[in-house]
């Protein structure tokens, strides 16, 4: 088995940079803070900037795994100079936190990355985007934010001339679509807007170019530009550099945040930080994550969690939520519980995702209570082929590879739950 990787002092470690009084401007600086945002306006420039971050291989940790550079380059390369960004911690995908844990650990970081990625794209306004249920958080990212503005390092008359702003996210999953996010910020719904031709980085903000990162993506910025793009290829894979933030749920011993290089083991996430699965029960699947991507049966275990190699074995890193279910769980049920979540999440704007995932909940409930027959798990897959991509958002998308891919590796507990007319793992049909 592969050891677990412990972060040090030396490594890029987002959770532990200011583990102690994460408050604390004094101590931030002690460890080297605001060091990335006065090199990156007094000698990198915009352009120096990018490069590094670009040389460094940051990919997003939103969700898409998107490179940081391309991003930022697409708004630079805009003739129009008025331009915003957004960081977004809405988070409200089942089994994510890890925005809520940095926000509370390491503000000082946060802001300090937020203000090199504005200043770098151009940004003279910026936007921390933060879940309305994360109250304490937001209150001590607003402190966070007056220690800062109080030490010179944004607001009129700073060097860096940058306002932020907090936007409190509704707490709804759609809100934290990037284009959702923008509508909420200028003050309407979180429906997402039409891609093409809304792309943010070209008509984002108040039909501005507008950057939306992720707040671990954000996170990452100030040790690359401060200790330079070797320093953080040095922790994770070339494809895959640095560190993430895995939230680790579902049927382990010791659920929890973890922060581990990227390239770690599924398999080490879970025995090693996780210490196991619960009751000493095997591992069944893996959503290694979150919920929009493929769910892996616990045969995968051992494959590596980066962005490149989990997209090869035909599943994704996605927010790096690892929702782990033990053989007691039943796989029906678990295609239920997010087929429900994405039909409730979904804004309502495109019918077909409505309709659609509605549609695939209610026949999987018909399977679960016992009442389903074969044909309804032809149906489920072939609702589940029919509605990918039809969504204005990759919300219904994301639901139909949740449902089909617990299908395609368990189609096996569909067959008995119709065979024996009842779930053969629990003697109550879920409500
Ligand atoms: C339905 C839906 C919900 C999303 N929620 C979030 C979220 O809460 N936080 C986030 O950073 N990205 C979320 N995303 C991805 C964003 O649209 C966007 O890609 C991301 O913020 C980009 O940041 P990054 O490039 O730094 O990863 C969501 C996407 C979809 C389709």
């Amino acid at each position: 088995m592969e050891a677990t990787r412990i972060l040090t002092e030396k490594d890029v470690s987002l959770t532990g940079l200011c583990a102690v009084s994460p408050l604390s401007y004094e101590n931030y600086v002690l460890k080297g803070g605001y060091v990335g945002l006065t090199k990156a306006i007094d000698s990198l420039g915009p352009s120096g900037v990018r490069d590094a971050v670009k040389a460094s291989g940051l990919r997003g940790r939103g969700g898409a795994g998107f490179p940081t550079w391309k991003k930022w380059d697409m708004v630079m390369r805009q003739a129009e100079k008025k331009r915003y960004l957004c960081c977004n911690a809405a988070e409200d995908e089942p089994g994510t936190f890890k925005d809520r844990y940095l926000l509370r650990s390491n503000p000082h970081q946060l802001i300090e990355g937020v203000l090199i990625a504005a200043f770098t794209v151009g940004a003279n306004e910026a936007y921390l985007f933060i879940n309305c249920r994360y109250e304490e958080e937001r209150a001590f990212m607003a402190e966070a934010l007056r220690i800062s503005k109080a030490a010179g390092h944004w607001g009129e008359g700073s060097a860096s001339g940058i306002t932020l702003t907090i936007c409190e996210s509704p707490g709804s999953y759609v809100a934290g679509e990037e284009t959702a996010l923008l509508e909420v910020v200028e003050g309407r719904e979180a429906k997402p807007r039409q891609k093409p031709p809304y792309y943010p980085t070209m008509h984002g903000l108040y039909g501005k170019p507008t950057v939306v990162n992720n707040a671990e993506s954000l996170s990452n910025v100030p040790f690359i530009v401060r200790e330079g793009a070797e320093a953080f290829q040095a922790v994770g894979l070339p494809s895959s550099p640095g560190t993430m933030v895995f939230t680790l749920t579902g049927d382990v011993n010791v659920p929890g945040l973890y922060e581990r290089p990227l390239g770690t083991s599924l398999r080490t996430v879970i025995d090693d930080c996780g210490e196991g699965i619960k009751n000493g029960a095997s591992l069944k699947a893996v959503f290694p994550g979150g919920p929009s991507v493929p769910v892996i049966p616990a045969s995968q275990v051992d494959l590596r969690l980066d962005f490149d190699g989990l997209k090869a074995a035909g599943t994704g890193l996605g927010t790096g939520a690892v929702i782990v279910m033990s053989e007691a769980s039943c796989m029906v049920q678990t295609a239920i519980q997010y087929a429900r979540f994405f039909a409730n999440e979904s804004c309502g704007q495109c019918p077909p995702c409505k309709l659609g995932t509605v549609h695939i909940s209610e026949i999987l409930e018909k399977i679960e209570a016992g009442q389903g027959t074969s044909g309804d798990i032809k149906l489920v897959r072939q609702s589940c082929e029919m509605v990918k991509g039809r969504g204005q958002c990759f919300l219904l998308t994301g639901a139909a590879i949740a449902v089909e891919s617990i299908l395609g590796h368990f189609r096996h507990e569909f067959e008995e739950h119709v065979g024996a007319g009842r779930c053969p793992l629990s003697s109550q049909p879920v409500a």
